[in-house]
């Protein structure tokens, strides 16, 4: 390709890949598959890296991640939203003082900021005038989310004083403890699932399509950064002050230090002192105050080198364990779940926390009756990290693990090596059915979206699918006007559930069009155990079709990057089973996609066909993974370790000393990244 070919070609890909972003993440209608997708956007990458000239900070290869939603209006952000890098310890935030040592000599100040935990939002002001409220999406472009923000009622519409013509201002929308709890009363009334956390509850009243109904919901924003051409003053902290006369609510609990200790000193009186705000917050931000400095400072890919995030620890409790439940997974893992006495932990009430595994339990001898302590991080689900020995009332006993399945009833099994109990009996075991119709279905499987978790329950309680293929005889008769089994006292308070016409025509239609989903993603769908997404990817690359992996031998899926013994004897077991043959033959009769299409075997070629290769090292052009999976394209082999079958060792800068050993002394050819690239031009 000539120079004008090639910026053509990265425009072209451009916008294919926004097309197909803007039909997935818009329009929620995926219009190819992601494994033709993740070509295109390495094709892309391949060509910036030999072309920087061409790289566009809008490029599709730049999006920082995160996710845009549909509904909204998408609108592009003026001034990328980049996030922050995170540290969790003084000596990582030691370095980063260092880093920015070496590049600014004169002394500066950083501003030490609250780290709010809630949905970061970019306001627009015109005139004074609030114009536009827009999220962060994928940090490119975000959803409009005007109408909703202007309920907000601590948000200024309109500013007072001495603002500039046109400006940018960030920020964090939040839900306060007592509203969030409030909230959360008034859906527990009605019936509807509580929120997680504050968070997830901020996030969800943001995207309500009804702006009345938001305005129910009691949000708040604190600001804490400014974007535009014609600030007042050219240092943060200033500004921001500025930004408080202008009437925003920006957070009094903000300091500028001369020095690092300072900052230290900040952060750890904040650890303690959270638990007394009103609101979550789940770290200090700290920021270079100056804006020349900035400019000298520059970004990274992602963030800004002239800030940063101090992480807290996730926070720990101590509460009584009052009893161990057994939650039974989809792959029929048995999980020991604790009931506890209920705590306010990081702003919510913790009734239940994971006790990991038999092992965990007995190594800690926890106990029923015992003082626990609970950490929640994130959004994960909590978890006993410890127990209080001294405190342990008496007459307790020494947990025993269930022998049974607490669903089925059937002998548990634990593996040697293996920490955790399984249940066997994944064909009759109610969880571990619903759980691979749930798995079955999912966005990233089958794409089934018509179908939820909610609705497969309700298709196995009426007794109309036990396993996948059985969703392809689903009929409307079957399902007009089927009801929800109710169990619970809260499920029976709710309004009875009955699925109407546009349902089932959505459901029917799901399953229909759930036909042409790529082969890769219907092995991934098919739930072989630890085949996930990438290795059903790396599986259906190597095997093209359905015959030729069940065919393989044990050595052969070996052969296949990223497949150790656990992978390949999952997979050899899987194909044993009588049970999951007959799946797959129905599966296939009812016109599921098992081999890969025409158009993925075109983008293959056989430049490498029968080369195995050894990738060592690290490269300039390429990442490790991006070489691997450049090998497959081209139909080579990648293997682990050097022996005298491996064709060529594919070394990178510090490849491993053990394996250049090795290579030269089986005189196996060892080639540079150019002359890789050079091989399958
Ligand atoms: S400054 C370019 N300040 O944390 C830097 N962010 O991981 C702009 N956040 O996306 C962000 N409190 O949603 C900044 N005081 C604060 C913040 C804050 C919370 C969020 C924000 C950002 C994320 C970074």
């Amino acid at each position: 390709m000539d120079i004008q070919q090639i910026e053509n070609r990265i425009n072209e890909l451009h916008e294919l890949l926004n097309a197909h972003n803007y039909n997935y993440y818009v329009l929620d209608k995926p219009s190819i598959s992601d494994f033709e997708f993740d070509n295109l956007l390495l094709e892309l990458n391949s060509l910036e890296k030999e072309h920087p000239e061409f790289l566009r900070p809008d490029s599709p290869t730049q999006r920082v991640g995160g996710e845009v939603t549909k509904n909204f209006k998408q609108v592009q952000h003026t001034y990328p939203m980049l996030s922050l890098g995170n540290t969790y310890s003084e000596e990582e935030l030691t370095d980063f003082d260092m880093r920015i040592r070496k590049t600014i000599a004169e002394d500066f100040e950083y501003v030490c900021e609250l780290k709010f935990d809630g949905v970061a939002i970019g306001l627009s002001y015109e005139n004074g005038r609030l114009i536009q409220a827009v999220t962060r999406g994928d940090g490119v472009q975000g959803d409009d989310v005007t109408s909703n923000v202007k309920t907000i009622k601590s948000i200024p519409l309109q500013l007072k004083g001495d603002f500039p013509q046109k400006f940018e201002i960030r920020g964090e929308i939040f839900l306060p403890h007592a509203g969030f709890e409030k909230m959360n009363n008034d859906r527990a009334e009605i019936g509807e699932e509580p929120f997680a956390n504050p968070r997830n509850a901020a996030s969800g009243s943001l995207k309500m399509q009804d702006p009345k109904e938001v305005a129910r919901r009691p949000l708040d924003c604190f600001l804490y950064f400014l974007n535009g051409e014609n600030l007042p003053f050219s240092s943060h902290y200033e500004n921001l002050m500025k930004a408080k006369e202008w009437g925003f609510k920006v957070s009094n609990y903000m300091i500028k230090c001369q020095s690092l200790p300072d900052v230290f000193d900040f952060i750890n009186y904040w650890n303690k002192a959270r638990n007394e705000l009103s609101f979550d917050i789940d770290g200090i931000v700290i920021k270079v105050n100056d804006y020349r400095h900035w400019q000298q400072l520059g970004f990274t890919a992602k963030s800004p080198r002239w800030a940063i995030a101090y992480k807290f620890k996730a926070e720990k409790l101590a509460t009584t364990l009052l009893s161990i439940d057994f939650q039974v997974g989809r792959t029929g893992t048995v999980t020991p779940v604790a009931n506890l006495k209920p705590i306010l932990l990081a702003g919510t009430i913790v009734k239940r926390a994971s006790l990991h595994n038999e092992d965990f339990i007995k190594n800690m001898d926890i106990r029923i009756g015992d003082l626990v302590y609970v950490e929640k991080g994130g959004e994960i689900i909590p978890k006993v990290v410890g127990v209080l020995l001294d405190k342990r009332p008496l007459h307790t006993h020494a947990f025993e693990f269930i022998a049974n399945c607490p669903e089925c009833g059937s002998k548990l099994q634990r593996a040697t090596g293996e920490s955790a109990w399984f249940c066997q009996n994944e064909n009759e075991c109610p969880p571990q059915i619903k759980g691979k119709l749930t798995h079955f279905i999912h966005r990233k499987a089958m794409n089934i979206d018509s179908l939820g978790e909610g609705k497969i329950e309700m298709l196995y309680d009426n007794g109309l699918v036990k396993n996948a293929a059985d969703l392809y005889d689903l009929t409307y008769e079957q399902l007009i006007g089927l009801e929800k089994i109710l169990v619970s006292d809260v499920e029976k308070k709710q309004k009875k559930l009955s699925f109407q016409e546009k349902t089932v025509t959505n459901i029917l239609n799901g399953i229909a069009l759930s036909r042409k989903v790529g082969f890769e993603r219907v092995l991934f769908a098919i739930g072989i155990r630890y085949v996930g997404e990438t290795v059903a990817k790396k599986l259906a690359l190597y095997f093209h079709n359905i015959e030729n992996l069940m065919a393989a031998t044990s050595e052969e899926l070996l052969n296949v990057d990223e497949i150790g013994i656990k992978i390949a004897e999952s997979i050899l077991s899987f194909f044993k089973g009588q049970k999951n043959l007959l799946l797959i033959q129905r599966l296939k009769d009812k016109g599921l996609q098992f081999e890969l299409s025409s158009q993925q075997m075109e983008t293959r070629s056989s430049l490498l066909k029968g080369k195995s290769f050894v990738v060592s090292g690290v490269f300039e052009q390429f990442s490790r993974d991006e070489i691997k999976t450049l090998i497959e394209q081209n139909s080579g082999k990648n293997v682990s370790s050097v022996s005298s079958k491996t064709d060529y060792v594919l070394a990178g800068e510090n490849m491993g000393p053990e394996k250049r050993k090795k290579a030269e002394k089986l005189n196996i050819p060892i080639i540079s990244e150019a002359e890789f690239v050079e091989m399958i031009k």
